[in-house]
C-alpha cells in the first residue's frame, strides 16, 4: 500500500495531521492533503503535499483524484464542536454531510477503492447501556452526531452499490498529541475537557467548569473513554492495511473500553502540572450522557490494533506539553 496514492481531507487538522505524520513515518510516499485551513494549520502538515481547498469543490477534488491516481481517501474534514452544531445545525449538515456526499460522488466517479471515515461516538446519543458496541442502536441527540451518521449511511449505500470498500471509525474522546510535541491540538475556542483543562493549567483560562456533579457515576461527574490521538491515528493505518488486504467494509468503535470521570481527568492534569488549578461546579450541560465507554473488542479482532498509550497520565502529559509549547509561541495556533 505504501506506493499507493492517498488523499487525506482535513489533514491539517488535529487528528488528520497526526495520521499524515504517521503515514509519512511509515513510508507512504504519495500523500495528498486537502484542507481549506479554516480550522487546520499549514505547519501541522509534516508530510506529503498540501492542497488548500474544499471537499465541496467537485472540480478540484475530481482533478486531484484523477491526476494523482488516488486509491484511498481518509476523510477527516468536518466541523466538530457539539454545542455549535446545536445552535447552527445547517452549518454542520453543509460541511459534514453535503460535502461528504460531494466527496463520495467524486470518489465513485473516479474509481477510488478504499474510504476511511472519521465518525463519532456521538452517533449513539445517550445509550441505555455502556460500554456500547457497534450494534448499539444509533440515536444521535445533536446535529454533529446526526451529520456524521448521515455520512455513514451514504457510505453504507454506496459501498453496496459499487466496488468501493470502507472502514467507518467511531471515535470516542480523542485527546493527547504527538509524544514529541511536533504537532498537537490548536483548535480555537476549544470545548473539549482535556484541552480546556490544560489551557487552564498554563494560565490561558481562569478556571475549569465541571458540567454536572450529580450524575449516577463513581464521583457524580461524567465518565468518558479517552483515547490517545497516536493510537487513534494508528487505527487508520491499520484500517488501510486491512482494506488493501481485501477486508470487507466495516464499522468499528475506537476507544480503550474503560472510562474516567471529569474529576479523575482534572486530577491527572493537576498531577502532570505539579500544581492545582481552579475548578468550579456548574449544572449539567444539555445533551451530555452520564457515561460513554466503548466496547472495543471488534477493532482489536478485525484490525489487529493494539493500543500503546492507554494511560490517562500519559495522555494529559502529552496534551500539557503541547499547551506549554503554545504558550511559549513554539507551536502553531494557540
Ligand atoms: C463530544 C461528542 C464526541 C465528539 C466530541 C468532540 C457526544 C456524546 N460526544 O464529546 O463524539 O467527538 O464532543 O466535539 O456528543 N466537561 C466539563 N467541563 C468542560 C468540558 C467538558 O465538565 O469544560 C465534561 C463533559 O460534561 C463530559 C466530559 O467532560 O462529561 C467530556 O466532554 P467533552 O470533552 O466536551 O467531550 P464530549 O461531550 O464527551
Amino acid at each position: 500500500m505504501h506506493n499507493k496514492a492517498i488523499l487525506v481531507t482535513g489533514g491539517a487538522g488535529y487528528i488528520g495531521s497526526h495520521v499524515v505524520r504517521q503515514l509519512g513515518e511509515a513510508g507512504y510516499r504519495k500523500i495528498f492533503v486537502l484542507d481549506n485551513l479554516s480550522k487546520g494549520f499549514r505547519e501541522a502538515v509534516l508530510h506529503g503535499q498540501l492542497v488548500v481547498g474544499d471537499t465541496g469543490d467537485s472540480d478540484l477534488v475530481s482533478r486531484l483524484i484523477r491526476e494523482h491516481r488516488i486509491e484511498a481517501v481518509l476523510h477527516f474534514a468536518a466541523y466538530t464542536v457539539v454545542p455549535e452544531s446545536v445552535s447552527d445545525p445547517l452549518k454542520y449538515y453543509g460541511n459534514n454531510t453535503c460535502n461528504t456526499r460531494n466527496l463520495l460522488a467524486c470518489c465513485a466517479a473516479n474509481g477510488v477503492k478504499y474510504f476511511i471515515f472519521s465518525s463519532t461516538a456521538a452517533v449513539y446519543g445517550i445509550p441505555a447501556i455502556t460500554p456500547v458496541d457497534e450494534q448499539t442502536p444509533t440515536d444521535p441527540i445533536n446535529a454533529y452526531g446526526t451529520s456524521k451518521l448521515m455520512s455513514e449511511w451514504m457510505l453504507r449505500d454506496l459501498g453496496a452499490a459499487s466496488a468501493m470498500r470502507y472502514v467507518v471509525l467511531r471515535y470516542f474522546n480523542v485527546a493527547g498529541c504527538d509524544p514529541q510535541a511536533r504537532i498537537g491540538q490548536s483548535t480555537p475556542q476549544a470545548t473539549l475537557l482535556i484541552k480546556v483543562a490544560t489551557e487552564t493549567a498554563v494560565g490561558k483560562r481562569d478556571h475549569v467548569a465541571i458540567f454536572g456533579t450529580d450524575y449516577p457515576t463513581k464521583d457524580g461527574t461524567g465518565v468518558r473513554d479517552y483515547i490517545h490521538v497516536e493510537d487513534l491515528a494508528d487505527a487508520h493505518l491499520k484500517a488501510l492495511d486491512y482494506l488493501a488486504a481485501g477486508g470487507t467494509s466495516t464499522t468499528l468503535n475506537c476507544g480503550y473500553g474503560h472510562g474516567y470521570s471529569v474529576r479523575e481527568v482534572l486530577d491527572a492534569v493537576a498531577r502532570a502540572d505539579g500544581k492545582p488549578f481552579k475548578i468550579v461546579a456548574h449544572p449539567r450541560r444539555a445533551g451530555d450522557p452520564p457515561e460513554l465507554v466503548a466496547q472495543c473488542s471488534r477493532i482489536t479482532q478485525v484490525l489487529g490494533w493494539k493500543p500503546r498509550y492507554d494511560n490517562l497520565d500519559l495522555i494529559v502529559q502529552h496534551a500539557l506539553a503541547w499547551e506549554k509549547k503554545l504558550i511559549k509561541k513554539l507551536g502553531y495556533g494557540g
